[in-house]
């Protein structure tokens, strides 16, 4: 009684195996698995499969332009064109012993401001709280995006927007306010933005705009934020 067992295990060990390849115990993969384009550029994008069975096939199900095709035994590759979606996401399959398996890659489009500009400021009171305002025209995608307003060297003001909605350009305004200090007459005030795709920055700047600040100068330096603004008059009280 004791024959039957090793041959019954063979057989089913043989059957699991069997069910495995038809079940689809291979991989799909993708590379890159999310890639950043510029919008209207292109890029390739390589599938590729663990299937040892001959005659595998595979191939990339994307509204997007197809325009060359690379393959091995084991991947297939195309280059994608002309990508003017803002997300897409093109799906890799192949089918081995019957079976078909998918797997999706991330494309975004990415645009450069078309402009970063400073809205003008007039001349300001010593001690007056002004707004500091930029637009960032026709960027994307905004959630890559950070905006740093600057005081000379010095950093007013920085935010990104990791929660915008739409992956399409939009149109972004930042503002800060300012307190004018004596020392920030002729001082620049600029607008930087950098978009962080993967490792890759895209930096952009406004044209500086200069602080002119006017009041009245007090003979000694003034205590930094002093409320109401310290002049001659509030310097010289008995
Ligand atoms: C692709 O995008 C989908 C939906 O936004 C997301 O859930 C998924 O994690 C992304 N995949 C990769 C590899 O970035
Ligand atoms: C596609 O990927 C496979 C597997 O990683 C690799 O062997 C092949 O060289 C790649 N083809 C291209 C065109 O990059
Ligand atoms: C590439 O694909 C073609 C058509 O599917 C096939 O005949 C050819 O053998 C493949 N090349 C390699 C290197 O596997
Ligand atoms: C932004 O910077 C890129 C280079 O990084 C440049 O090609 C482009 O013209 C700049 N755009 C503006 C609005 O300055
Ligand atoms: C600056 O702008 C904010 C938001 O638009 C507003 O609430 C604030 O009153 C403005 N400050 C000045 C000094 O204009
Ligand atoms: C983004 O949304 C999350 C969850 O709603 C919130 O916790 C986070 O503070 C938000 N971030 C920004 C920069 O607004």
């Amino acid at each position: 009684m004791a024959q039957p067992v090793p041959v019954l295990l063979w057989a089913w060990g043989t059957l699991t195996a069997l069910a495995g390849a038809a079940q689809g115990s291979f991989e799909v993969s993708v590379s890159p698995e999310a890639a950043m384009v510029e919008h209207g550029g292109s890029v390739w994008i390589n599938c590729s499969t663990t299937c040892q069975v001959p005659g595998a096939s595979g191939g990339l199900e994307t509204s997007l332009i197809k325009t060359d095709r690379k393959n091995g035994s084991s991947w297939v590759a195309f280059r994608l064109v002309n990508i003017k979606e803002w997300a897409s996401s093109p799906q890799c399959y192949f089918t081995c012993g019957g079976t078909i398996k998918l797997v999706t890659a991330n494309i975004s489009a990415y645009r450069a401001p078309e402009r970063v500009v400073l809205e003008p400021l007039p001349e300001m009171e010593l001690g007056q709280a002004y707004n500091v305002t930029c637009w960032v025209l026709n960027v994307a995608p905004v959630t890559h995006l950070t905006v740093t307003l600057r005081r000379g060297g010095e950093t007013l003001h920085t935010e990104t927007f990791q929660n915008h909605t739409g992956t399409g350009p939009d149109d972004i305004t930042v503002i800060t306010e300012i307190t004018p200090q004596r020392s920030d007459h002729g001082q620049e005030i600029t607008c930087h933005t950098a978009l962080d795709l993967h490792g890759s920055h895209f930096k952009n700047s406004s044209s500086a705009v200069e602080l002119k600040v006017y009041g009245e100068f007090p003979h000694a330096p003034c205590a930094i934020h002093t409320v109401p603004p310290c002049t001659r008059d509030t310097l010289h009280a008995p």
